[in-house]
């Protein structure tokens, strides 16, 4: 497990991150300046604009808001895939763009809820990206913190036998039995390694548990498994579930999926929904 920081304190880029951002006032600003630079360029790109999704709940720490989650479901194989609904054809203004997206229990889903940090210039946010399924693929680079991924391979996809042992499973962080991570990517085959999509999956029966009364957890986590665009709302960390001691720290931060770039925390296992501004895809590239 690891107990640094993944930017340590002599590094530029620590520096350049705490100089840069302070706190929660600045980062206000930041969402504010994020909507006039959407509500500038919308209408040439493809998509974008104010929307509501699901996430993860912000607990603590700089981050305007909680993780975008991604409903999950299960193929008839077991392998575990994000919902990527059939692109369709829509009109903003006089510009024509493709959309992903569909109603789930009552909820309009989009794929657009990932479209910021730059998520929205990647390959495969494209609703019809070439070479691209929705499988959830592991990413292995984290695997020293959870030692049980040392029994998988990256790339390979999830499948949902590999997540069992869930209701017991830890790792000498905060609290065993909470959820068994997984670390993986998203729509991110054969891109350059800085467009790959950070996805963290948790099975849980905390959500197990939610999904008796939330009609969206039932639909959108089948089997106890949860899914997250794992992609700082702050200043685009990649934040890890149970990957640092210091976390505990921070709230409940050992318990959390935590970003040690400027200790936000995020809980997995409180969905609400939430708003957000989509920044839109560049010019062209859902053509
Ligand atoms: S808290 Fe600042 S990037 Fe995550």
């Amino acid at each position: 497990m690891a107990d640094d920081d993944n930017y340590p304190v002599e590094s530029d880029r620590r520096r350049f991150v705490k100089g840069v951002v302070g706190g929660g006032v600045l980062s206000g600003l930041l969402t504010v300046g994020a909507a006039s630079v959407t509500m500038a360029t919308t209408p040439s790109g493809g998509g974008g604009g104010r929307m509501d999704y699901r996430g993860a709940v912000r607990e603590m720490g700089p981050a305007p808001r909680g993780l975008p989650q991604i409903p999950i479901e299960i193929d008839d194989e077991g392998y575990l895939q994000g919902i990527w609904p059939e692109p369709e054809t829509v009109e903003q203004g006089s510009t024509e763009y493709q959309v992903s997206r569909t109603e789930i229990a009552g909820t309009e889903y989009s794929t657009e809820w990932y479209q910021y940090c730059g998520v929205q210039t990647f390959p495969g946010i494209a609703p019809d990206a070439d070479g691209q399924d929705a499988y959830f693929r592991y990413d292995t680079s984290a695997s020293g913190d959870y030692p049980w991924m040392e029994e998988v391979s990256g790339g390979d996809r999830i499948h949902i036998e590999d997540l069992e042992g869930y209701e017991d499973w830890g790792n000498g962080i905060g609290e065993d039995g909470l959820g068994k991570p997984a670390t993986a990517t998203w729509r991110s085959q054969n891109v350059a390694a800085e467009n790959t999509i950070p996805i963290i999956v948790i099975r849980s029966t905390r959500i197990e548990e939610m999904a008796q009364d939330d009609e969206w957890v039932a639909e959108t986590c089948p089997q106890g498994c949860v899914a997250y665009l794992n992609k700082c709302t702050h200043f685009c960390c990649v934040p890890g579930y149970k990957r640092l001691g210091e976390s505990g720290n921070y709230g409940n931060g050992d318990d959390r999926i935590y970003c040690n770039c400027h200790q936000s925390v995020y809980n997995p296992f409180d969905i609400t929904e939430q708003q957000l501004i989509a920044l839109p895809r560049p010019e062209g590239d859902d053509e």
